[in-house]
């Protein structure tokens, strides 16, 4: 990007802040010249600044869903500009900085304008495993402060449950916590609410809990379900109409999880605990994982959960993974694959994913 565009960037920023121009500020500039005017839309991404040194298909692909939403170009002067960017002999070393910085744009892709969408865009997503991590908690919370739910259980919520307990009442909800182990819900002080069931069992000894939940949630618990359509069924049966079913998944084929996937149950916990020192049978035991309906791919998950009868679904792709942390060539190769992948949305390759659904 030539000197004085960043410059112009950078006045821009710090003049209107980090969120740059809004879109009504722009419009109200109105006959601006077709150049200006993606210079603007470019600058006015204040809160996406990579978007200035985006190159190659993908990245530019993003910059230009941005400008053909918010100017009048047509997509074939969009493309002119991708080209003409892609051009500049600054852009490779730019592209590459950037590249690792950043914040993936998943926000662009949340379709429509129903519900989860709007609770989505809200919260800010990004579509990188460090902030899916991270955020969780924030993003319970969050749902539950919009879709204003008060009932919510935590499936396979064991022995570390999201919420302390002396949270809840703070957060003003009634919480449940579920588990298919006693031995897990044991561990809990008494004050938590606990239901014990097999989420892909039968539910029919916890009938009184059907049409009970505007939230049902769950983290790293789904891929240890063996039958994952029988869970997300029995999830439907426990909602309130309106409720929003939620798990946080690894996800297939990532490499790690596929092989996960493939190793006999006693190699796959040998590995974890090699890797992990933490993860001992009294501290953090190794549940054994079979990833049914764990994909990050809507094409995939979406017909299936429509199929049970949910109204909107929306996935949330993460990607990346800590497993080659230790491996410093290996990591920095996935360091960078990560990065494609995530400009990309390969979704096929995502490594995580919110997955959520409502009644
Ligand atoms: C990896 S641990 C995750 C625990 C907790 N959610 C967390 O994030 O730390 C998986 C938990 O899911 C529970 N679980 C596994 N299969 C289940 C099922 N079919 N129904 C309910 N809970 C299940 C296990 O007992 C275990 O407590």
């Amino acid at each position: 990007m030539p000197f004085q565009c960043r410059v112009s960037w950078l006045i821009q920023h710090l003049v209107h802040g980090p969120n740059g121009l809004d879109r009504e500020a722009l419009n109200a500039r109105g006959q601006l010249r077709q150049k200006t005017a993606i210079d603007d839309d470019i600058r006015c991404r204040g809160r996406h600044p990579a978007v200035h040194f985006r190159c190659g298909r993908s990245i530019l692909r993003g910059a230009r869903k941005t400008i053909l939403k918010r100017t009048s170009l047509k997509k074939s002067q969009a493309r002119q500009l991708r080209l003409a960017r892609c051009t500049s002999k600054k852009l490779p070393k730019a592209r590459r900085v950037m590249l690792d910085k950043t914040p993936g744009d998943i926000l662009d892709n949340l379709g429509g304008d129903a519900a989860l969408a709007r609770a989505f865009r809200e919260l800010g997503v990004e579509n990188d495993r460090h902030w899916a991590w991270d955020n969780y908690e924030n993003v319970v919370r969050g749902l539950a402060r919009i879709l204003n739910a008060k009932r919510l259980i935590e499936i396979g919520g064991g022995r570390d449950p999201l919420f302390k307990a002396n949270e809840l009442a703070a957060l003003g909800i009634e919480m449940t916590i579920n588990d298919i182990s006693q031995v897990e819900l044991d561990v809990l002080p008494d004050t938590y609410r606990k239901a014990c069931f097999d989420v892909a069992g039968d539910i029919s000894a916890v009938a009184d809990l059907r049409g009970h939940f505007d939230l049902a949630f769950s983290r790293m618990v789904f891929e240890h379900v063996a039958d994952g359509q029988r869970a997300w069924k029995n999830l439907y049966e426990l909602l309130a109409p309106g409720g929003v079913a939620l798990a946080f998944i690894p996800t297939l084929y990532s490499f790690p999880f596929v092989v996960n996937w493939l190793l006999p149950d006693d190699v796959a916990a040998k590995i974890v605990k090699m890797l992990y020192r933490n993860r001992t049978d009294e501290e953090d035991p190794v549940f054994p994982a079979r990833y049914s309906w764990t994909f990050a791919s809507e094409r995939k998950m979406k017909p299936m959960l429509e199929g049970i009868g949910y109204s909107e679904v929306q996935i949330l792709p993460f990607y990346g993974h800590g497993y080659f942390e230790r491996l410093p060539l290996i990591r920095d190769i996935h360091d960078r694959f990560t990065a494609m992948a995530r400009a990309n949305d390969w979704r096929t390759i995502a490594s995580y994913a919110y997955i959520a659904a409502r009644k």
